[in-house]
Parts: C-alpha cells; structure tokens; sequence
C-alpha cells in the first residue's frame, strides 16, 4: 500500500520523464535543421527510451492499485546555440533527474516503502548509465569540435555510431 505522498511523487515522475522524452525529441528537431542527421538520430532514439521510463512507472503506479496521473507538461526550448550546448543540457537534465530519482529512493526509506524502494534500483543503476553517457558525449564533442565543418562532420559520423550501438543494445535487452 502506497502512502499518498508516495504516489504523488511517483506521479511527478511520470511527468519528469515525459519532459525528458520532449526533450530529447524537441533537440533531435534542432539537430536535424542544422545537418546533424546522427545526433539527431540519437536524441530520438533516446526520446523512445524515456518514454519506457514512463511506462514503467506508470505500469508500477497502477499495479499497486493507486492511478498513475499524466499531468501539465512544459514544452521544452526550442533554441540552442550550438551541437555543445544541446548536449551539455542533456547532461545537466540527466543530473537533475538523478536527484529527483534520490529523493524519491530517500522518501521510500523514510516511509518505509522496501517494495517501492527495490522497484526504483532500476532508475538508480539507469541515471548512473545516463549521466556517463551524456558526459561522454559531451567531452567527446568537446575534443573533436573547435569551429571546423569537416570536425563536426566527424563528430556527427560518431554519434550515429554510438546511436547505432545503442539501439542493438536496446534490442538485446528487449
Ligand atoms: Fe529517464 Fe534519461 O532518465
């Protein structure tokens, strides 16, 4: 049995996790107006994963018989300045997430809620893999791009590659 408080948070996790998945696809549109067709491809994939990150939590709400409530939704900004930027705040959104998912898992240890705590290892292991992964890119970008159009082709060529890799390993899990 879920405490109130817990099923309101868990709600405001649902709608986190559409903002994300808006997000991502919001930044996917920007990529693909200034000829990044890879990172563009990446973000939408990334989109679809934030979405089963709602599911998920969705599905969890109702099966503990309590309803799972998609709320108000902000639309996500639509100007960036460059490919770094994009990539940059998707960092700082995966950071931000990692602390919400936190006091989530320290709201089920004050409750106590074991059952609810053991659900939300997942998004714990998941926002540590995010967090690399977003830095990664970041970093990678970073090296390779410094003003030159061919570097950033580079650049582009590399993150389809990693989209690429990402949607096997997606596959194999699934
Ligand atoms: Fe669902 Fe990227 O966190």
């Amino acid at each position: 049995m879920l405490s109130e408080k817990l099923v309101e948070r868990l709600n405001h996790q649902v709608n986190l996790e559409y903002y994300s998945a808006n997000l991502y696809l919001q930044m996917s549109s920007w990529c693909e107006l200034n000829s990044l067709p890879g990172c563009a491809q990446f973000l939408r994939q990334h989109a679809d994963e934030e979405i089963q990150h709602m599911h998920h939590l969705f599905k969890y709400i109702n099966e503990t018989g309590n309803m799972a409530v998609i709320g108000e939704i902000k639309a996500p900004p639509t100007e960036y300045k460059s490919v770094v930027d994009v990539f940059q705040q998707t960092y700082e959104h995966e950071c931000y997430i990692t602390k919400e998912i936190n006091n989530l898992v320290r709201l089920t240890l004050e409750e106590p809620d074991y059952s609810t705590h053991n659900f939300l290892q997942w998004y714990v292991a998941e926002q540590h893999e995010e967090e690399h992964l977003f830095n990664s890119i970041v970093k990678k970008i970073e090296l390779i791009t410094e003003g030159s159009g061919k570097r950033l082709f580079m650049m582009d060529k590399e993150i389809k590659r990693m989209a690429t890799e990402q949607q096997k390993l997606v596959k194999k899990r699934s």
